[in-house]
């Protein structure tokens, strides 16, 4: 058996959830990223001995559109999964059950789900922190119950999610991301970008159009040159502010 981490995260945060649970699941490992641009042609075969923790970000409801682009160079020929779906503390809405038929038209068993809370990419004061000790304490006993389960052969074949059909509708956030004179050209933001939305001979620009708004290249700038337009983003959270109170919970479905 080999245990596969199929993620994608643009800024970490669904890395940090994925390194928490992963730690519990002890062999052989191979992580396959989704977020690059890059893998358009590369297709990975697995088999049904495998186990994967294939985790994603919520975007809008939904999975980010270059990974659900990306999972379709993935057979699974019956490789178990656990669907990890990453939320800002608004919700998750489709995203799990958008990711679940993704997996299984890609030939893979779903057998356990989590939804767990990260500090929102966007809007860091929402879930600010997350996950905390409290959330890997959690996260460590799911895992562990799955683990359990994938050991006595006891995983189920398949599991019910949250969601309904037609999801919710994929929006672009239709925010222009900002280069100031501070960009040197270094083009890391175009080689990292997931959707290649910034030229590599014209670094100091972005094609809104591609653009997902994933963060990526604000928080990976090394000379912090790109950023959000700070007025929209604030009118966005305090209008948007009731959606994201309260601490959201981590969910386990098994
Ligand atoms: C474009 C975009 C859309 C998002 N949409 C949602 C959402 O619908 N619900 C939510 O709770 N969080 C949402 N978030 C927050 C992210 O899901 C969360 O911060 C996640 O941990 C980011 O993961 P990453 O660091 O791996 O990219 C969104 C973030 C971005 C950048």
């Amino acid at each position: 058996m080999k245990i596969y981490e199929i993620v994608f995260s643009a800024t970490g945060r669904t890395q940090k959830v994925v390194d928490v649970i992963s730690s519990v699941f002890t062999g052989e490992k191979e992580k396959i990223d989704l977020s690059k641009y890059d893998t358009e042609n590369k297709t990975y075969n697995l088999s049904k001995d495998d186990f994967c923790i294939v985790a994603v970000p919520v975007y809008g409801g939904r999975v980010p559109s270059p990974a659900a682009k990306n999972l379709h160079n993935i057979n699974g020929n019956g490789a178990k999964a656990l669907l990890v779906a990453v939320y800002g503390n608004r919700a998750i809405d489709d995203c799990l059950l958008e990711l679940k038929n993704i997996l299984i038209e890609q030939g893979f068993k779903c057998s356990a789900a989590i939804s767990a809370v990260a500090e929102h990419s966007m809007m860091p004061q929402f879930a600010h922190n997350r996950p905390d000790d409290n959330d890997k304490e959690e996260l460590k006993k799911f895992a562990t119950q799955i683990k359990e389960k994938l050991e006595n052969n006891t995983l189920p074949e398949t599991i019910e999610v949250p969601g309904k059909e037609p999801y919710v509708k994929a929006s672009n956030m239709p925010l222009k991301i900002k280069v100031n004179n501070n960009c040197i050209k270094c083009g890391k933001c175009a080689r990292r970008c997931p959707v290649g939305a910034i030229p590599l001979d014209k670094p100091n620009t972005t094609d809104s159009k591609k653009c997902i708004t994933c963060m990526r290249c604000i928080e990976e700038c090394p000379q912090k040159a790109r950023s959000l337009p700070t007025a929209v983003m604030s009118a966005v959270s305090v209008a948007m502010k009731n959606k994201f109170e309260g601490r959201k919970e981590n969910i386990l479905y098994m």
